[in-house]
């Protein structure tokens, strides 16, 4: 009887091959969302492919821990390079997740255009006031990594061969950036070091009801350094969030 551990990916390469992994599968769907619950070496887990974006993920996640009580949740699939040392299949830890499309705009009237550099990062979960006037919420939100995730990923480094695995923060948004000066303002602003369109949601509605949450994302572009997409990244990440959550139930 113990709590499932749910492995969340948006796309169906980037769910279908961990659901393939495991064993006894059922599946059960919910709205558009589709849960493989299996189990992996007798523990229980369940892929959750959540479609793309940030609502699909936040209902996923929230549905999928009304469900299933999960111990742990670990969002994992692909994200475009903020950072130049970062090369298409090298692997992020999210330390950190953050909302990179929570902004406030500076103020301007009529025919004075827009400036999206002015643009001020917003905390949206800082006070149950107005986040426009609070100066309080002009900041961004980080949502921690989990720290037994993180050690359980950080031990199992040494099987990932097709990259770097390092530590950092991944930023989300429903947008796919690509101009170079917009995602180094991001790099600086925010410290990302990729940017995809989940993670953050997930984290969110992770940390409001206390579980347990770590987003794994390798890097399938890179515009900062010129790599280009490869889709073949995203079954390269499920292999390797296979090897954290054998290690992580391990020492359950
Ligand atoms: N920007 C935004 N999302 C990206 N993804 C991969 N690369 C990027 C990028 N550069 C992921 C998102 C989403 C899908 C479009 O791919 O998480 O699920």
């Amino acid at each position: 009887n113990k709590r499932p551990i749910i492995i969340q990916g948006p796309m169906p390469i980037e769910a279908e091959n961990f659901a393939k992994r495991l064993d006894n599968v059922k599946v059960e769907k919910s709205g558009t969302f589709v849960f493989y619950k299996g189990t992996l070496n007798g523990y229980p887990v369940i892929v959750a492919k959540t479609g793309k974006g940030m609502e699909n993920t936040a209902a996923a996640t929230a549905i999928a821990i009304e469900k299933y009580k999960p111990a742990a949740i670990i969002n994992q699939g692909t994200s475009g390079g903020h950072d130049a040392d970062l090369n298409v299949y090298d692997i992020v830890l999210g330390k950190r997740t953050v909302n990179l499309g929570a902004l406030k705009t500076t103020s301007k009237l009529e025919n004075e255009g827009i400036d999206p550099t002015t643009w001020i990062p917003m905390d949206l979960m800082a006070s149950e006031g107005s986040a426009g006037e609070d100066p309080n919420a002009e900041k961004a939100r980080y949502y921690e990594g989990d720290a037994e995730l993180l050690a359980a990923a950080n031990a199992v480094k040494n099987t990932y061969k097709k990259g770097k695995i390092v530590e950092g923060t991944i930023g989300s948004a429903d947008v796919w950036n690509n101009e170079v000066d917009r995602i180094n303002w991001f790099h600086e602003k925010f410290g990302s070091s990729v940017e995809e369109m989940e993670g953050a949601a997930a984290a969110q509605m992770a940390k409001g009801y206390d579980v347990p949450f770590l987003g794994i994302r390798i890097l399938s572009n890179n515009k900062v350094n010129g790599g280009k997409y490869d889709p073949n990244t995203a079954a390269a990440n499920q292999e390797y969030v296979y090897e954290v959550v054998k290690k992580y139930i391990a020492e359950k």
